[in-house]
């Protein structure tokens, strides 16, 4: 069945988004904006993220702050939020090994801290942006079903990400705060900025289109579960209004895998880069060959269907980079 489109339940409500300038946060909020939403507002510190990227439209409110400033807090919570979207983090696994501390401040305080002030207003929902990378282990059974969970894990960041997911639970268990897990796989779409730490799929998409051979980290049978981000929106918004997912954890993936060597690929014929690929060293902390998730939870509890398809997503990330070249030309920092 396809999933539910309208989402009139976020009509005239008040959204606040952390993160909302990023990757998944700028696509979601200009969705919830579309539906009609009286005020999106964005908390997000630009750490990760560009002006020229926020999302624009008239009921959207972006407040520069960082999740860990009590006067910022305040101001947002002041509007009394309905919905809260937890979508900002120091990203990724290796920026977080490079900065294991300020990973630890914004992923593991940030979250309580806004864990502690979502629980003084009466939200609808508070979904937090999990991560199937960072809660799934080497042990775990492919494809990943939600309750296969690592302890053993191999970056700063996935600690704090399954750090962040037993915080929200033990607010859902004392405090009865209706909390979701949602468990992004490899997400991949516009708005996401290359950059030093970025993720593969634009930071392939910056080489060949400066003609540059694409960096195999491995050897390229290393497979992901892309997901494009129109599908996480889709599953964020369901999240926030189907009851039958208050206190769980979901994966949000596309439920298929595709090899590194595949991607580079394709990239290299989307954009005509004659270049070709080159291998590299293998980062340490790299040490899962297959990403794959379950969606079946998903697709029982929240009608989730994921329904773009890998090339097709692909081509819209390679338009959107031709459309905002010189933006990131300017900006990518590597
Ligand atoms: N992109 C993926 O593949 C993926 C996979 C799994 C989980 N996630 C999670 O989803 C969420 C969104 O990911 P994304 O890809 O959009 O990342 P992103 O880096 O584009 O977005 C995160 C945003 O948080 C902001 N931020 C960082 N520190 C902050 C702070 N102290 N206060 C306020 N804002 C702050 C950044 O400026 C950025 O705009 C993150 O929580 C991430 O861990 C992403």
């Amino acid at each position: 069945m396809k999933m539910e489109t309208v989402h009139s339940e976020y009509e005239n409500t008040v959204v606040l988004v952390t993160g909302g300038a990023g990757c998944i946060g700028s696509n979601l909020c200009s969705k919830i904006a579309e539906l009609n939403a009286k005020k999106v507002i964005i908390l997000d510190d630009l750490s990760a993220a560009y002006k020229w990227n926020i999302p624009k439209a008239r009921n959207i409110i972006f407040v520069k702050g960082s999740i860990l400033d009590d006067e910022m807090l305040r101001r947002v919570f002041k509007e009394i939020p309905d919905y809260v979207f937890h979508l900002a983090a120091h990203f990724a696994n290796q920026n977080s090994v490079d900065n294991p501390e300020i990973d630890l401040m914004v992923n593991g305080m940030g979250t309580l801290k806004l864990l502690q002030y979502t629980q003084l207003v009466n939200v609808k929902r508070l979904v937090y942006a999990s991560s199937g990378c960072g809660v799934y282990g080497l042990e775990s059974r492919i494809p990943f079903e939600e309750h296969d969970i690592s302890i053993s894990l191999h970056t700063p960041y996935q600690v704090t990400k399954l750090l962040g997911e037993l915080y929200t639970n033990y607010f859902y268990n004392l405090y009865d705060l209706p909390i979701v897990n949602a468990r992004f796989f490899n997400v991949y779409g516009p708005g996401e900025v290359p950059g030093k730490y970025r993720n593969v799929i634009p930071n392939f998409f910056y080489w060949a289109m400066n003609g540059l051979e694409l960096p195999i980290t491995g050897d390229g049978a290393e497979t992901r579960d892309w997901t494009y981000v129109e599908d996480i929106v889709n599953g964020l918004l369901e999240m926030g209004i189907k009851d039958e997912a208050i206190g769980e954890a979901l994966n949000l993936g596309s439920g298929k895998e595709h090899r590194v060597i595949d991607l580079a690929n394709l990239v290299n014929r989307l954009t005509s880069n004659d270049a070709g690929i080159k291998y590299i060293e293998r980062r340490n902390w790299d040490v899962k060959h297959r990403l794959l998730s379950s969606i079946e939870k998903a697709k029982r509890l929240l009608n989730y269907k994921p329904e773009i398809e890998f090339k097709d997503g692909l081509k819209k990330v390679h338009e959107w980079f031709i459309e905002n070249w010189e933006n990131i030309k300017k900006t990518a920092e590597f």
